[in-house]
């Protein structure tokens, strides 16, 4: 199991959601977070300014995918909608995740990252 974390800009939002739920991701935490990259935070570098950073709001998305195949489907698939070519546009990370759980079934690992089988059947 991966966990594929992604910082885009806010704006790029509900494309990056709608870009997951195209490949069928399901199971998706997107937080609000503030942050600076390469630029310490700032599009502009004055010459001869003050050094400090400057965190700009974001958006975090962290998706758990059973491998590598689907944790490249979903970097791709976020990627493509998050470019816009200008500095600033945010960073994948992967992350090998120990363990997961279904709280409601107690279903481990790979089970429980997918859909359960009482669910899959009735859902429309
Ligand atoms: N090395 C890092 N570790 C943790 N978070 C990071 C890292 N690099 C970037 N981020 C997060 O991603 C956001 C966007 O980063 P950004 O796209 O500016 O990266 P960059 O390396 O400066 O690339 P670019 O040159 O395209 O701007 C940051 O605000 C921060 O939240
Ligand atoms: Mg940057």
């Amino acid at each position: 199991m991966i966990k594929v974390e992604a910082i885009v800009r806010e704006e790029r939002l509900e494309d990056v959601k709608e870009a997951l739920r195209e490949i069928d991701v399901r199971g998706i935490t997107v937080s609000q977070v503030m942050g600076c990259g390469t630029q310490l935070g700032y599009t502009h570098v004055v010459r001869g300014s003050k050094v400090s950073m400057n965190m700009l709001p974001k958006v975090k998305f962290e998706i758990v995918v059973s491998n590598e195949d689907w944790a490249q489907r979903a970097t791709n698939a976020i990627v493509k909608a998050a470019r816009t070519g200008e500095p600033g546009d945010g960073k994948v990370f992967w992350y090998p995740v120990a363990r997961a759980v279904r709280i409601r079934t107690g279903e481990r690992d790979m089970e429980a990252i997918t859909p359960a089988p009482s669910q899959a059947e009735g859902e429309l």
